[in-house]
């Protein structure tokens, strides 16, 4: 098998203040790895954010865990394909094989596995026919979102086609739905998430957002009460996709990109015997929720 999961992402940004003020306020733990700010989920021991400093806002890179059996087979596909091994950028600290895709984003792949992570108490919910939360209150006792694990990151790209043929071919990750010439989601050949990465076509390429699972749709809440009380700008939310079915709620960055809290995301069998679908285009964003106003666009400076 390939990539395995999907480890951590770190983003270049003006100014890593702004950066470390926001994350710590979505709920991130803030810490220092070898010189570089990193954040970690709650009671996981393991960094799922890197913020360096750079001139503008840009996806730095992306990380995946895999084991070096994985680790050669991608180097087998990279040789058949022409595509070369490239340095660790400034700041990212090595180890693994590192490479580039078609956007020219660079992407790590590890020999390491993701971490355990917190396993939240199922969500109690007096649902018609099951009354079962008997004279307790509703509401959770934590007043406040502490996301347990890096979900997903979206992209923008101008090359949807070779993105996804980069992804699957060369990292082994398949297609779970397609909007055709809009966005493609794809999951880890071993399961799990409906996507870990999607693609939007754009005119530019470009983060779009990072997604961070929570216990309950109450916890969605609860987060962007906590971010928007904070005074940054509402992305979009409280709703539920129809591809990947999660709940969410975006909340925008300083720089304009989105942090995303979800739940209840579909999960894709380990056997393989998902089938991709097309999907049309009314199905790529939601079933329920507010007008996505601005959600979709690219506010990446060119
Ligand atoms: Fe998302």
């Amino acid at each position: 098998m390939s990539v395995q999961s999907l480890l951590s992402y770190a983003l270049t940004v003006p100014e890593l203040k702004a950066g470390q003020k926001f994350y710590a306020t979505f709920g991130l733990a803030p810490g220092e790895r070898d010189g570089v700010l990193a954040f970690r989920c709650d009671g996981r021991d393991q960094d799922q954010v890197f913020l360096v400093e750079g001139k503008k806002k840009r996806l730095n890179h992306l990380r995946f865990g895999s084991d070096d059996q994985g680790i050669a087979t991608i180097r087998g596909r990279m040789r058949k394909r022409g595509i070369t091994e490239i340095d660790a950028p400034h700041n990212a600290f090595g180890g693994g094989l590192w490479l580039e895709d078609p956007d020219g984003h660079a992407i790590n792949v590890r020999p390491e596995s993701a971490q355990p992570w917190r396993s939240a108490p199922a969500f109690a919910i007096n649902s018609p026919g099951h009354y079962e939360r008997n004279g307790r209150r509703g509401a959770p006792k934590r007043h406040e979102a502490r996301p347990h694990r890096l979900g997903h990151v979206l992209l923008h790209t101008p090359r949807l086609d070779q993105m996804v043929a980069f992804y699957t071919e060369t990292l082994g990750m398949k297609v779970t739905d397609r909007v055709p010439g809009i966005i493609s989601f794809l999951h880890l050949p071993g399961g799990g998430d409906h996507h870990v990465v999607a693609l939007l076509a754009d005119a530019r390429s470009g983060f779009h957002h990072a997604s961070f699972e929570v216990a309950s749709p109450d916890e969605i809440g609860l987060g962007a009460h906590q971010v928007l009380s904070a005074g940054y700008k509402n992305g979009w939310g409280f709703g539920r996709h129809v591809l990947g079915s999660n709940f969410f709620h975006y909340l925008r960055d300083p720089w304009n990109s989105l942090a995303e809290y979800f739940c209840d995301i579909d999960q894709i069998p380990a056997d393989g015997s998902w089938q991709a679908e097309d999907h049309p285009p009314e199905d790529s964003l939601y079933l329920w929720g507010p007008q996505p106003g601005d959600f979709a666009l690219n506010f990446e400076e060119a």
